[in-house]
């Protein structure tokens, strides 16, 4: 059967990341969630002096950027793809409040930027692959056969965020939450580099009142039926 690739773009905690492994899933393709690799860039300036004062420093990161190494890895105990920094499991780590605070400002820059769309370019160039992110149908993969844009109303996101990090046992207040849905929200839809947008093309799915079972079955009909016209093209 003909592969496609699937970009699933949108805002923080819309429940990207659960319908793109869903839709690899059923499709037996490969999911890869591009977030985790800034959030693996953010955790490396982390670790290595590169964030001062909540801020980056961004002559240092690019220096730094040779020395970055990123990989996922099928882990068979969980069943799940694995972010691997310099070779080391970094799942858990790139999750936490420390990464997500500064997230968003790794990612403004264009040097890391450039090097991130390269791999993803590099993991997506056999198709048959769901990638989840903000700027995959329009810079990632502009010829996707199929883009997705997810919304959801920013309280219901923050509660579902809420709900997640404490069901890992993570301390924090839903008011922590929501303002840090609101910035990045703002940071990614207004930089200069690659910005949160919907590509004119893009099949729009907002899931504030919609169950994980209704978009899922949205977005596989979508799939379902670009993968037929790719096939009607072929015959
Ligand atoms: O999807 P996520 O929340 O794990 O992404 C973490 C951050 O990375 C998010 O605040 C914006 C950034 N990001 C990006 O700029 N481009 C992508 N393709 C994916 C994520």
């Amino acid at each position: 059967m003909s592969k496609i690739t699937i970009a699933i773009d949108g805002y923080s905690s819309c429940g990207k990341s659960t319908l793109a492994k869903e839709l690899a899933a059923i499709l037996s393709y490969t999911y890869i969630d591009s977030g985790a690799m800034y959030r693996a860039v953010a955790l490396y300036a982390l670790q290595n002096g590169i964030i001062k004062n909540g801020e980056v420093d961004k002559k240092k990161l690019i220096e730094n950027l040779d020395r970055i190494d990123i990989s996922f890895q099928y882990d068979n105990e969980s069943l799940k793809s694995h972010t691997y920094l310099n070779g080391k499991n970094v799942e858990s780590e790139i999750r936490e409040m420390p990464v997500s605070r500064i997230v968003s400002k790794v990612s403004l820059i264009k040097e890391v930027r450039q090097k991130m769309v390269l791999i993803q370019h590099e993991l997506g160039k056999k198709k048959g692959v769901v990638m989840d992110g903000r700027d995959i149908g329009t810079v990632v993969f502009p010829d996707a056969e199929l883009k997705i844009f997810m919304w959801a109303d920013a309280e219901v996101r923050a509660k579902r965020r809420f709900d997640e990090l404490k069901a890992k046992g993570i301390q924090i207040t839903m008011d922590e939450v929501r303002e840090n849905l609101r910035k990045r929200d703002h940071e990614d839809t207004t930089r200069d580099e690659n910005p949160l947008k919907q590509a004119p093309d893009a099949v729009p799915i907002d899931n504030t009142y919609m169950t994980q079972d209704e978009q899922f079955t949205i977005a596989f009909k979508h799939a379902l039926r670009k993968i037929s016209a790719l096939e009607g093209k072929k015959a």
